[in-house]
């Protein structure tokens, strides 16, 4: 099959659309199927913007990113991990999603694998098609927290593999890996002669205890983030990657070439960013108020909530109870009662018709009306 037909469009999309459709005729539909902030971004970050454009700064920042912003996140990964990163390790990209292709272009050859998990982020699925490599998606479940544990790496690593991606808070699940367990992953992954990729995306937007990064357990690990989520940025698409020393020239040459730079005036922007933890944090209990009104609420009628949620703005739950096509249900309830949600096939095949995503990035009045919806629906 040719590359481009193995990319699968996301199919959530066509829901969306559907959605966009019933309100244009005038109907309210209850959005908890995107996964954006539903915030906008910090005042300090758009104040810094404006300051930017007013300068005239209108230029290219060099490929691997303006030197302000990555001397900015080294220390901020002193302060907030306590480890120490030197800034030519932290490539800046245009969103996480920059940072996957470059990775992929550069560490795999035509025919390597990657390890992801399934359920997963199913944009990683097509980065990997793209660069030539090979998805193998790993059925992952409650047991380990619906992350890849040292028994999958066991298991499923081939000749041919190249990394295994773990994403902490995770897509579509909000669950949390074990800190002894990433750490032990990281080792396994280094002794394969392989990398781990820790998608630290959803890092801050956590409920209980916080997310280490992977570089705390391992130097040869990679980490990607961005500022999209915690930060409230999806739409100024800055990321990074932090990669080893070794893999720093390989990058900016990939780099020059598919981005020259990420957007400078976001770049300069993003480092206010990182100065707005008392806003980052009104978010963030937001979010977990929500959370905690659907955890009580969602399996009152009859949504299973196997492992808790503990980041990200995410509820998998599980269908099961209610119906065994978890597509046909998300579709009717769509069109009976104006609640959109994603169904479990977006994010792979493992138990995918008995699993719904449920975003809490709406509001709690809005929240409350799409579960009292829900309930009228069920009840018809
Ligand atoms: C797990 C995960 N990684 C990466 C991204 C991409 O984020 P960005 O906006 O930084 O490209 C997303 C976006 O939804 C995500 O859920």
């Amino acid at each position: 099959m040719r590359r481009i037909d193995q990319i699968e469009p996301f199919r959530v999309m066509q829901l969306l659309e559907r959605a966009k459709e019933l309100e244009a005729k005038g109907q309210t539909i209850i959005h908890m199927e995107i996964g954006e902030p539903d915030f906008s971004t910090p005042a300090p970050v758009i104040v810094k913007a404006h300051e930017v454009l007013d300068s005239g700064d209108t230029f290219y920042t060099p490929s691997t990113g303006a030197p302000e912003l990555q001397q900015t996140l080294s220390r901020w990964y002193q302060s907030e991990y306590d480890v120490s990163i030197a800034p030519e390790r932290i490539l800046i990209t245009p969103g996480a999603s920059g940072a996957f292709s470059l990775l992929y272009s550069v560490l795999l050859e035509a025919g390597e694998s990657v390890l992801l998990p399934d359920p997963g982020y199913p944009c990683q699925r097509n980065f990997i098609r793209l660069a030539g490599g090979i998805p193998l998606n790993v059925p992952v479940g409650p047991e380990s927290r619906y992350h890849l544990s040292l028994e999958h790496l066991q298991a499923h690593w081939r000749k041919d593999t190249r990394a295994a991606v773990v994403i902490s808070p995770g897509n579509p699940t909000g669950t949390l890996i074990d800190p002894a367990e990433l750490k032990v992953i990281a080792f396994e992954c280094h002794e394969r002669g392989g990398w781990l990729i820790s998608d630290e995306i959803y890092h801050g937007l956590t409920y209980g205890s916080s997310a280490p990064t992977a570089l705390s357990f391992s130097d040869n690990a990679i980490v990607v983030n961005g500022f999209s989520k915690r930060w409230a940025m999806t739409g100024w698409r800055v990321g990074w990657a932090i990669v080893p020393e070794a893999l720093i020239n390989p990058c900016r040459r990939v780099m020059q070439n598919i981005f020259i730079a990420a957007p400078t005036i976001s770049q300069h922007a993003a480092i206010a960013a990182l100065d707005t933890d008392a806003e980052v944090e009104k978010m963030r209990s937001e979010y977990d108020e929500r959370r905690r009104f659907l955890l009580a609420e969602l399996p009152k009628l009859g949504f299973d909530i196997v492992v808790e949620p503990q980041g990200a703005f995410y509820i998998y739950a599980n269908v099961g109870k209610i119906t065994d096509d978890s597509k046909a249900f998300c579709w009717d309830l769509l069109e009976k009662a104006g609640v959109a949600v994603t169904p479990g096939e977006d994010f792979g095949t493992h138990l995918a018709p008995q699993h719904v995503r449920f975003s809490y990035a709406n509001s709690l009045v809005n929240i409350r009306e799409g579960i009292a919806r829900i309930k009228s629906f069920l009840a018809s």
